[in-house]
């Protein structure tokens, strides 16, 4: 079985093929650059490249996986959520070549297909526990089968990326802030700075980062003569003592919250052996670190993709295609792309146009 995963719902566009033995056949991804002097990803200008590219990743896809268009058996395409401009590109590429090929359509979700991608690299089994942490999400999940999704917690605020990527730009550091600031924060103090870790001790499984963003902001004032953070004045050591003390403290954070949810998921599934990490941040070896100790400390087996596939990439589209399609959830031609769509809503285990 050979399925092509089109994703565009942010700054990355992507093609992947691969096949029912979870061999990746082909793939191509280009990182916009556009964003970078924004601090931030502009949606209209991540339309357009989108817009431009797309059509060069599929090919090159085909061509690095030696397959013809004619060989597959399905095409699945991001659907949302993400940024509409976007999405709808990838959406109506793989609705294109659906329809041309007449070949069967799966629109994916975004966060399926990060939640689904340990399952290339791992023998993750259902049920499992996830911790999906990237720029635009933060959610702790029961992943219960393709489709079926119980969330436990999620962010009342920012998303955890969100933080490092807001953080790293009050700190002059680039865009994206993750990768920057966890270079910066091997060279740091985590102690130097007592950062606040929100939500710590509220006993469920929700989290905040929207107050450690503005206890950084008011650290990097506190350091500037005029009291603002326009210039970028702190030299290299206190910047890396920052970084380090941020990245202590959201890990703190969400490993607290996941061992929150380690408990729930214990008693509800005694059957459950995996705990995952997947998203942008889950790139984050700090992190991962932290997450493998948790998971070990309570038994359970740990499982994160590779450092590639934890940001966004065609890859976990096509699997999650792929695991969908084999289960029969098929989608119309209609489906309509959507800039939010939660993992846990009902209609996932029934075919996304639903
Ligand atoms: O999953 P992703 O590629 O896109 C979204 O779906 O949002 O995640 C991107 C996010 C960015 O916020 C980026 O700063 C963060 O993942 N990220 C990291 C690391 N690598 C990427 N955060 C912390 N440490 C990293 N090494
Ligand atoms: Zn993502």
């Amino acid at each position: 079985m050979l399925v092509l995963g089109i994703e565009s719902s942010c700054d990355e566009t992507a093609a992947a093929i691969i096949n029912d033995k979870k061999e990746i056949l082909g793939e191509s991804l280009l990182s916009q650059k556009e964003h970078e002097a924004f601090g931030g990803v502009v949606p209209e200008i991540a339309a357009r490249a989108h817009l431009e590219h797309i059509d060069e990743m599929i090919e090159d896809t085909l061509k690095m996986a030696k397959v013809k268009l004619e060989d597959l058996d399905a095409i699945a395409a991001v659907g949302g959520p993400g940024l509409i401009g976007g999405v709808v590109v990838g959406a109506m590429a793989g609705k294109a070549l659906s329809l041309a090929l007449n070949k069967p359509l799966v629109m994916v979700n975004h966060l399926e297909g990060h939640a689904l991608a340990p399952r290339i690299s791992n023998d993750v089994e259902f049920p499992y526990l996830l911790l999906l942490v990237s720029g635009g999400h933060c959610q702790i999940l029961i992943v219960k089968d393709v489709g079926e999704y119980e969330r436990l917690g999620t962010t009342i605020d920012d998303a955890a990326g969100e933080a490092f990527d807001k953080v790293a730009k009050m700190l002059c550091l680039g865009y994206p802030g993750g990768p920057i600031i966890e270079k910066m924060a091997a060279t740091g103090n985590p102690d130097r700075f007592v950062l606040p870790r929100p939500l710590l001790r509220s006993g469920d499984c929700n989290m905040s980062f929207s107050g450690l963003k503005t206890a950084v902001r008011k650290l990097i004032e506190s350091y500037s003569e005029d009291g603002s953070v326009e210039h970028c004045i702190l030299n290299k050591e206190v910047t890396a003592d920052i970084c380090a003390s941020f990245q202590v403290a959201v890990t703190d954070c969400l490993v607290k919250k996941l061992e929150n949810a380690i408990e729930i998921f214990k008693e509800k599934y005694p059957e459950g052996k995996d705990v995952v990490v997947s998203g942008g941040v889950a790139a984050n070896s700090f992190l991962r670190k932290a997450l493998k100790d948790l998971s070990e400390k309570h038994g359970l087996i740990f499982a994160a993709p590779p450092l590639k596939y934890c940001t966004d990439n065609g890859v976990m589209i096509a699997w999650a295609g792929l695991e969908r399609f084999r289960k029969g959830l098929v989608d119309d031609l209609d489906f309509k792309p959507r800039p939010r769509w939660p993992l846990d809503e009902k209609a996932a285990a029934q075919g996304a146009k639903a």
